[in-house]
């Protein structure tokens, strides 16, 4: 039996990525990887040890020892990212792990094991991965290749409606001020920065809906998967 090819899907923050690669993975059954959920957790772990987020030494070293599984709830999509046999889900959004993980994502060693244990996930075909640099880094060999784009206002506005949906209250101000930071620093950064591939296809998802780029990708991939 030939092997299900792998979907890359790379984009900024807000763009919407994370809600298209899921609602692709369910509709073509493949396993959905949120790689900015695994930067996430090194943030939180760190957070949780006390470690200084400017010690890219003891960052790597927090990476290297992390074993991360990923648990799929079939009927949302959704999935729960689990640490060591903890599962760090609930904490991955919070205001200070958002607020410090493009500093953990800059530390060259953690960005080295964690496209390790991407790989691992991806090793056997049939995987939706999102993030920064997967089309260009970590899966250079996947079968399909896309990058989300929208503009700066509907991605805070995406933004500030998932913050509503866990009835938190919200500074817009703030909300782009760290969605600006955090593209800066996602582009600028010497490993793996936020970057369209030459062999990615573009989708600018300004004045689409969801379900229309969900649409669109999997209806360019079908004819690999079916
Ligand atoms: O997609 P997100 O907002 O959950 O990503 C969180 C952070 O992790 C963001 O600052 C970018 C970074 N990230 C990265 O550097 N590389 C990835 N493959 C995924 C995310």
């Amino acid at each position: 039996m030939s092997r299900l090819p792998n979907i890359a899907i790379d984009g900024p923050a807000g763009s919407g990525k994370s809600t298209v690669a899921r609602a692709v993975a369910q509709r073509l059954g493949f396993l959905y990887v949120d790689t900015g959920a695994m930067y996430r957790a090194i943030t939180y772990l760190a957070l949780k040890q006390q470690i200084d987020l400017d010690n890219q030494e003891a960052l790597g070293a927090l990476a290297k020892g992390t074993r991360f599984s990923i648990v799929h709830f079939s009927q949302s999509g959704s999935i729960s990212i689990w640490c060591n046999g903890e599962d760090v889900t609930p904490y991955l959004r919070n205001w200070d792990v958002t607020g410090g993980v493009s500093r953990v994502a800059e530390a060259a060693e953690v960005r080295c094991y964690l496209v390790r244990s991407q790989r691992v996930f991806a090793r056997s075909g049939g995987v939706v991965m999102e993030g920064r640099d997967i089309g260009t880094v970590v899966l250079p060999d996947a079968e399909f290749k896309f990058f989300l784009t929208a503009d700066l206002e509907t991605r805070i506005k995406r933004r500030a409606l998932e913050h509503c949906g866990d009835g938190r209250s919200i500074d817009t101000e703030e909300l782009r001020r760290q969605l600006v930071h955090r593209d800066e620093t996602d582009s600028n950064r010497t490993v793996g920065p936020l970057k369209i591939g030459s062999d990615a296809i573009v989708i600018d998802g300004t004045r689409l809906t969801v379900d229309d780029t969900v649409d669109r990708i999997v209806t360019l991939c079908q004819g690999r998967v079916a």
